[in-house]
């Protein structure tokens, strides 16, 4: 992939190492890109907007209006009109206004405009870096959707040794490069995906069910979609609507129901990722009427296995089809994992527990390990459930070798 083309809008904020931001600019102007670039008023005390202007060939913005003559610069124009933001250095005040939504100059208020995505490259002292609001303020950046290119470690500024190096340009350009690589790398794939909860019916009114809301399974199926997938999301009972037009959406309740789907759709599909929360069990029989209750009598239900969509699957996995599953565990979490791993023929499986704060059914986040079938397992921080689907896809079919 080259930027030729491409609209950029740079970021530059103040630190020493907007210096390099000149060379990042360059090396896409260089590709064929048009580049816009936004400083912060620290920004300019470190690098001259005439350098920036002269190597872009576009005034550098950096008031909300024009000193000369007032024309409004418009953050929302920027928004709509970049294909990505990088923010490069991008300072720990920086950061802290990103993460907190402190709109007071012309850079916050475009990144908060985004609708491309966005890339943050910080620098800073180590200690600056290490402090628990950077720490904090990463990660919300993180659960917002954005990108964090991580600083490099080595000489400082201020001649201390760590990490707070802002990535070299070339590397930061490689990071994007990538990152666009690998959203292309599920066009013309099909990709099936189970969400949410399945429903077991009792009698009319009554049901065993589970607290899946199918954010988990929808994320999936958007991140796969905007990869460039066909996706046939299979989902349980949820009120989520879906987004993406190259998602075709089949609608089940009960564990059954999703059984039939899952092994009809499956064979023609590339992988399956099967998220949803699958009821084990089902009542033997299930009443017409309304049972009516009882003050002085029991009510026994008596239950049996549903079949295991994702053995199924496993059983008639094809060597070019990538199968991953999900475990939701309480204790003994990833042996638990291994064993299923093997039980159901899976590739991939992703580990949430519910022992972990804001982690499994319902949270707009989620916590996960990954393992691969040779017990290989890499774990990540809580994240909003979006930022947790593009890590699945990164680490499993969305790798350019995989699928
Ligand atoms: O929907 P959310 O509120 O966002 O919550 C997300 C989630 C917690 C539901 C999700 O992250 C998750 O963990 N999904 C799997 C839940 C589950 O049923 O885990 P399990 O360990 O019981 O099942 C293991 C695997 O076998 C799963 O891939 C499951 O889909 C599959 N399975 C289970 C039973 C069955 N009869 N058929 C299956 O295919």
């Amino acid at each position: 992939m080259t930027f030729k083309d491409k609209h950029i809008v740079l970021g530059i904020t103040g630190s020493i190492a907007a210096y390099k931001a000149a060379s990042l600019a360059r090396l896409f102007v260089k590709e064929g890109a048009e580049v816009q670039i936004i400083m912060t008023p620290a920004g300019k005390e470190f690098i001259t907007p005439v350098t920036l202007s002269a190597l872009t060939g576009k005034p550098v913005v950096s008031e909300f209006f024009g000193a000369n003559d007032g024309t409004w610069h418009s953050h929302v124009d920027l928004g709509l009109w970049a294909d990505f933001m990088i923010i490069a250095p991008a300072t720990a005040s920086t950061l802290g206004k990103m993460a907190n939504g402190i709109a007071d100059n012309m850079l916050v208020t475009t990144y908060m405009s985004m609708k491309a995505p966005v890339f943050i490259a910080p620098a800073m002292d180590l200690d600056m870096f290490a402090h628990p609001s950077t720490t904090r303020n990463i990660s919300l950046l993180q659960s917002y959707g954005n990108h964090i290119i991580e600083p490099a470690s080595g000489e400082l500024a201020s001649h201390l040794i760590g990490k707070g190096r802002m990535e070299e340009p070339e590397k930061i350009a490689e990071y994007i490069r990538e990152f666009f690589e690998n959203q292309e790398t599920l066009s013309k794939k099909k990709v099936l995906v189970t969400a949410g909860p399945t429903y077991e019916k009792i009698d009319p009114v009554r049901f065993i069910g589970n607290y899946s809301s199918g954010k988990m399974g929808f994320s999936l199926a958007e991140e796969c979609a905007a990869r460039g997938a066909e996706v046939i999301l299979i989902s349980g009972p949820v009120s989520l609507r879906t987004i993406h037009p190259n998602i075709r959406r089949i609608d089940v309740e009960s564990a059954e129901q999703m059984y039939e789907a899952a092994i009809y759709e499956f064979p023609d599909t590339d992988a399956a990722i099967l998220c949803a929360a699958v009821a084990d069990y089902r009542p033997v029989t299930q009443s017409d009427q309304k049972i009516k209750r009882s003050d002085d009598k029991d009510l026994t239900i008596e239950l049996t296995p549903n079949k295991d969509i994702a053995a199924a699957l496993g059983r008639i996995k094809k060597e070019n089809q990538m199968l991953i599953g999900f475990a939701l565990e309480t204790n003994d979490e990833e042996q638990n994992a291994l064993k299923k791993i093997q039980k159901k023929n899976l590739d991939y499986i992703v580990l949430n527990s519910l022992n972990d704060a804001g982690a499994g059914f319902r949270y707009d986040t989620n916590k996960i390990a990954i393992i691969d079938k040779n017990g290989n397992r890499k774990d990540f921080e809580l994240k909003d459930k979006k930022v947790v689907a593009r890590d699945i896809i990164d680490e499993t079919l969305g790798k350019r070798d995989k699928l």
